[in-house]
């Protein structure tokens, strides 16, 4: 199959399409959660970012696919704007199930330019998703909450791997098909919308985003494992980045520029800690 081709656009919609499920996040079997699990449940830091994110993201995903010319391109996306908007029905329906207080979220305003702002939030996609799956398995590990609690969110993160496969191969037909980029022409631009997330990403963990004072999903790891070090939680990232992209076609495109990144920060992590246990020389005098 030739990245660009028509067969890739079809298979990369098509299996995004056929693999959507239905489901109604109030139906869902929410469990009944203990004195303890609420008090877990209500002490993450990132609901309201993640109410607001996936608000903002279902109307501009949404309002981007009227855009679409191509139909079937169009249906892909405008189901992907779809789940967004099941994802913030879902973290509103948690936010009011368990009792999680949160301020109020302002409604969400479209930007100017939403290819940019698609291209912005599908880059930002690949950096979160990473991260969740990472953070996920080591919450489920650590049994924090009951598992019908996890076996929720698990559908949501599988949600997210399809985001963000259907956007990287999307993006790569796009530039192919419309823009006749090269290579090097489509590297460099994957790099400056991460250089884009990750900004993004730095403001939220620091605060200093407007109206933005809570933390970002990966300031939640440490909530569920007291001894979390950056090798285990990238090693897991990694681990379980394999597992979920494993699902999916292998004849299409997976993100890898953040699985790269993480690989070579764990073999830094790795030196480093092993340079800091290796014992010190010692000197003594003839
Ligand atoms: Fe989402
Ligand atoms: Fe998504």
């Amino acid at each position: 199959m030739k990245l660009g081709s028509e067969n890739h656009k079809e298979l990369f919609c098509r299996s995004f399409i056929d693999s959507h499920l239905k489901f109604e996040p109030a139906e869902l079997p929410w469990p009944t959660l203990d004195d303890v699990g609420l008090e877990r449940l209500r002490g993450i830091p990132f609901w309201r970012e993640a109410l607001r994110t996936e608000r903002i993201a279902g109307a501009m995903v949404n309002t981007f696919a009227q855009t679409i010319d191509d139909p079937l391109l169009q249906e892909a996306i405008a189901l992907q704007g779809m789940e967004e908007t099941r994802h913030g029905r879902l973290i509103e329906f948690l936010i009011h199930h368990y009792g999680i207080q949160i301020d109020p979220i302002p409604e969400p305003v479209l930007p100017k330019s939403l290819k940019t702002a698609f291209l912005d939030f599908g880059f930002g996609e690949c950096l979160d998703s990473f991260l969740a799956f990472g953070i996920f398995k080591i919450a489920r590990q650590a049994s924090y909450f009951p598992e019908p609690l996890f076996n929720i969110f698990d559908h949501v993160l599988d949600e997210e791997a399809r985001h963000i496969m259907f956007f990287i191969n999307w993006v790569t037909y796009e530039q192919i098909h419309q823009e006749h980029k090269g290579n090097w022409l489509r590297g460099a631009n994957a790099l400056w919308h991460y250089g884009r997330a990750f900004q993004d990403k730095i403001k939220a963990f620091t605060g200093s985003v407007e109206d933005e004072q809570e933390g970002f999903t990966a300031t939640g790891a440490s909530n569920f494992m007291d001894d979390l070090t950056p090798e285990l939680f990238l090693s897991t990232c990694l681990e379980e980045n394999v597992r979920r992209m494993s699902a999916f076609d292998q004849q299409l495109l997976q993100p890898q520029l953040i699985p790269r990144l993480a690989t070579i920060a764990l073999r830094f992590f790795k030196l480093t800690s092993r340079r800091q246990s290796s014992p010190t020389t010692q000197f003594s005098k003839p």
